[in-house]
């Protein structure tokens, strides 16, 4: 992965990913959509699941008409907080400048910083003593509380005693402001108001609003899930963490639309089974885990949320990093997008009036409620929407695959390796076909079943260097299997299979070569 426009300095908050990074990625989402979406048998009650259900895709806009975003309340609700310093003109999420109160006999200042977990304490004893202008020999003199905290939870009346991550003075920092995080573009040649437009912050909206086109179009039944994959803006006040959170990023989102009887049973399913999804492709122990959301925490529209979270390794010691958020959300969207924006704050949700009494945002006026035709009941479906980033997902099985251990090179001497441990399926290279010597006929026998197994999967070519060397340059990509063509080979037309993981190796018949590696990877 690489910072984009690299070549011109980067642009902070976006990310390319090279030849090897498309791969993982496109893997990822090829899994999630196949086993959520395509694969989907709507034959078989899958386990825990509270009956059969039905799924199918859909591909939206990223651009879409306004309204959209004031009924989802993206609009009036989707933002952050910011702090902007006076001195320096930075500007800060509230949320995200840590720090410590520090106090010199009766003086107490709170010195924040914005440094990566690993440098935090020794940026705050730096700048604490640049503010107490005291030298390094003098720390003794200075007393550190010893928890961080956020300064969101540093109250008003002690704002004047903190000092900015970037400040030689106190107070320089604002109060905290709203700021929006969609990005806002113009359709056409209007460059006005009227011709305003956002870049989705989501993709799950596009989903909703064509809710009635899915059922109309359709044989399709309640309980059914929509699923989609596509790009998501947001402009993060503080993009950090590599692609954790950055302004350009995929989603992997179902809205799963079910009888409000069920939905908290299919919450249930949903939980569990995008856990398990996880755990399945490699993600396992103590790193991962799921949070139920207090109630605190919920957002506008959920009656229950949890995460899905990582340990991510960038991340302080004990916290984690959401990867996947599953949300039982009510009616909310459908009504909103039926008759107008509903007030969050009330219960039971009713539309939000403005000064004149009239809906704050007008929904579409069209009926999202659903008929079931063998019972005759009409209802407004309930949504669970278990809401995952693939950037973030990316990033996870990367960390997690990172080993390094001992193998035998060629000798038989135990060597230090580098192996991402990759689940097969989502490897970027599937296998490696590497003639023993680069003479006698091997080479051509190796293009023969590369040429093979490269119709049906990205397999690598490889003769050049040591086959030892090349076993490491496999390894150090996550390459599952190498495929080695040698003497024998010439004689009983088999090939030497080695496995990245267990160091095992045996011989299978060319001809079966391609069965071999799809029963191993798919
Ligand atoms: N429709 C619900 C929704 O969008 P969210 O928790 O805001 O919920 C869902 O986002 C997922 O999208 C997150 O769990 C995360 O994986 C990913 N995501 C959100 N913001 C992101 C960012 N700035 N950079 C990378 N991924 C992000």
């Amino acid at each position: 992965m690489f910072q984009s426009s690299e070549i011109y300095g980067g642009l902070n908050g976006f990310w390319d990913y090279g030849p090897l990074g498309v791969e993982l990625k496109r893997n990822i989402k090829d899994a999630w959509w196949k086993d959520m979406c395509q694969n989907h048998n709507e034959l078989l009650q899958p386990e825990g699941a509270p009956s059969t259900f039905e799924m199918v895709g859909l591909d939206c806009t990223i651009i879409m008409h306004p309204q959209v975003w004031k009924c989802s309340g993206h609009y009036d609700l989707f933002h952050d907080y910011m702090v902007d310093c006076r001195a320096t003109k930075k500007r800060y999420r509230f949320d995200q400048v840590r720090g410590k109160w520090v106090t010199r006999d009766a003086q107490r200042v709170f010195v924040t910083t914005m440094a990566e977990p690993d440098h935090e304490d020794e940026d705050l004893q730096r700048r604490a003593l640049k503010i107490f202008n005291l030298r390094t020999k003098d720390l003794e003199k200075l007393s550190f509380d010893a928890r961080v905290s956020t300064l969101d939870k540093i109250t008003a009346e002690d704002r004047p005693f903190v000092l900015g991550p970037d400040a030689n003075e106190l107070g320089t920092l604002t109060d905290p402001r709203e700021f929006n995080l969609m990005f806002k573009t113009y359709v056409g040649a209007l460059s006005g108001e009227e011709g305003a437009a956002f870049l989705r912050p989501e993709t799950a909206q596009g989903i909703f609003v064509n809710f009635k086109n899915v059922v109309d179009s359709t044989r399709i039944r309640v309980p059914f899930g929509v699923a989609q994959v596509g790009k998501s803006f947001r402009n993060e006040i503080t993009p950090r963490n590599f692609t954790f959170r950055s302004r350009e990023f995929e989603q992997m989102e179902i809205e799963f639309f079910c009888h409000p009887d069920a939905s908290a049973q299919w919450y249930q399913y949903w939980r569990n089974r995008r856990l398990q999804w996880y755990k399945n492709l490699g993600l396992a122990g103590e790193r991962l885990r799921l949070r139920e959301h207090d109630a605190d925490e919920l957002s506008h529209y959920s009656c229950g949320t949890a995460d899905i979270e990582y340990a991510f390794p960038f991340l302080p010691e004990g916290e984690y990093g959401e990867l996947e958020g599953i949300a039982h959300r009510g009616d909310f969207d459908l009504r909103s997008h039926s008759e107008g924006k509903l007030d969050p704050k009330n219960r039971p949700l009713v539309v939000e009036l403005n000064e004149q009494g009239q809906p704050k945002h007008r929904g579409s006026g069209k009926d999202l409620s659903y008929r079931d035709d063998l019972s005759n009941e009409r209802f407004i479906p309930h949504v669970i929407e278990p809401s995952a980033g693939a950037d973030r997902a990316t990033l996870a099985f990367l960390c997690q695959a990172y080993d390094e251990d001992q193998a035998p090179d060629e000798d038989g001497k135990m060597q230090s390796r580098v192996v991402m441990r990759l689940h097969p399926r989502l490897a970027p290279i599937k296998a490696a076909v590497l003639p023993l010597v680069k003479k006698d006929g091997m080479p051509e026998v190796a293009a023969e079943v590369y040429g093979a197994l490269k119709k049906k999967f990205n397999v690598f070519y490889d003769e050049k260097a040591a086959i030892g060397r090349r076993y490491r340059r496999q390894d150090e990509i996550g390459t599952p299997y190498c495929i080695t063509i040698d003497s024998q080979t010439l004689q009983d037309r088999t090939v030497t299979i080695r496995d990245r993981d267990s160091l095992e190796q045996w011989r299978v018949a060319i001809d079966d070569c391609v069965a071999e590696i799809d029963k191993r990877v798919t």
